[in-house]
């Protein structure tokens, strides 16, 4: 983080998210440089962060979009994402929000079973529309990631199971308002051995061979998003290596003539861009270590409790007071859980009530999780 914003953080009441654009537009270019040469499309996970600010400057490079909700559907277009470019997930789409997709005449519904099939048929005639459909397929693929965002398991929630493909394609060909455009895939988030996204390509190739021998063509391969980011090491690795990630799908996948790749990236776009900026509100000595207690906790970012996530904390008021011991301290928030904990045994140059903290790689799945437990007031967001 650029040094004179640190010194004007100073005046801001905390806790808020300090959002860098800087950093974004960065991002942006490393990414679009990698991925259109290849011809690929992406299209913005949204679930990862929802600030208009943000959703703008992505916008604005002209990638599509990413939702999993009839709101974020409406969010990206209110944002300006061209409608074409809108794909729209999730295992428990309303008949209201398909509905309003179906209105919206979105570029995609990525279907996650044959019951939803059935709806977006039955609602697709009642508006005398065609749908445009890709079916999420679970590839039974491990992602190397934490359980609960592991999504291409088939004893996960996503997706149709290889063994339901038939039933789908047979429900397919009777539903005279779908349209087969596309094939759907995610295993999971935060991922960072790439060799699951290559095992995924593998099982692409697979099913795509299946599609091919039942001569059924579909124009779009979307294998999701995923790529994970280091939470270790937030200014040395500020930008994934979207150059390895593209390539490995060049290398790996086989697409058909004119198919195009999609891909739907969240957390590698927003995730190192943002910080959660706190102040400390007390220091209490426990009986194996200090307590630093801050003014933000697991309601404006709740990874660590959630997923046992690392952040690294910065005491950003003593950054350059290299004078100071080193001291270890539980880095917790005030909420009243004892999950409300940023990390243990931090080890901070000595900190005092009043200073600033910052918890980096907070730009993905902070403060979209935000909650109002214990009648918490938002935190706000700047910008640099
Ligand atoms: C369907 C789908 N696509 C894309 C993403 C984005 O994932 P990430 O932020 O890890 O790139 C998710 C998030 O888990 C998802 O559920």
């Amino acid at each position: 983080m650029r040094s004179k914003l640190i010194e004007k953080f100073g005046e801001l009441e905390t806790p808020f998210y300090y959002y860098d654009l800087d950093a974004l537009e960065e991002n942006l270019k490393a990414l679009h440089a990698a991925y259109s040469k290849r011809g690929y499309e992406v299209h913005y996970a949204m679930k990862a962060n929802v600030n208009d600010g943000v959703l703008s400057a992505i916008q604005k490079k002209g990638l599509g979009a990413d939702c999993v909700s009839g709101n974020e559907v409406k969010k990206a277009i209110e944002i300006g994402f061209s409608k074409n470019d809108i794909v729209f997930a999730g295992v428990g789409k309303t008949d209201k929000e398909i509905n309003y997709a179906l209105n919206e005449d979105i570029f995609c519904f990525n279907v996650e079973s044959t019951a939803e099939l059935n709806v977006i048929n039955d609602l697709a005639y009642a508006q005398g529309k065609e749908a445009r459909v890709a079916l999420r397929l679970n590839p039974n693929i491990s992602a190397n990631t934490h359980a609960y965002i592991t999504t291409g398991l088939e004893d996960n929630k996503f997706g149709i199971n290889f063994w339901e493909l038939e039933q789908a394609i047979e429900l397919l060909n009777d539903s005279s308002n779908l349209k087969l455009e596309g094939i759907h895939f995610h295993i999971g988030s935060q991922i960072t051995d790439l060799s699951s996204f290559k095992n995924l390509c593998n099982k692409v190739n697979e099913i795509q061979q299946w599609f091919f021998d039942h001569n059924i063509e579909v124009d779009h391969v979307n294998v999701g998003g995923g790529l994970g980011i280091d939470y270790h090491q937030p200014d040395e690795q500020a930008i994934p290596d979207y150059e390895s990630y593209f390539g490995l799908f060049e290398e790996f996948i086989e697409l058909r003539p004119n198919q195009k790749l999609h891909f739907e990236l969240g957390r590698s776009i927003v995730g190192q861009m943002g910080s959660l900026i706190t102040r400390v509100t007390y220091i209490k000595k426990g009986i194996s270590t200090n307590f630093a207690i801050l003014d933000a906790g697991m309601t404006e970012l709740i990874r660590p409790a959630l997923y046992q996530s690392h952040h690294v904390i910065q005491n950003i008021s003593k950054a350059h007071r290299d004078d100071l011991p080193l001291e270890k301290y539980d880095v917790v928030g005030p909420i009243c859980e004892s999950s409300d904990s940023f990390g243990k045994a931090i080890l901070l140059p000595e900190t005092e009530r009043g200073d600033l903290i910052a918890i980096r790689s907070a730009g993905a799945y902070a403060e979209v999780m935000a909650s109002s437990y214990n009648l918490r007031e938002k935190a706000q967001v700047f910008f640099g």
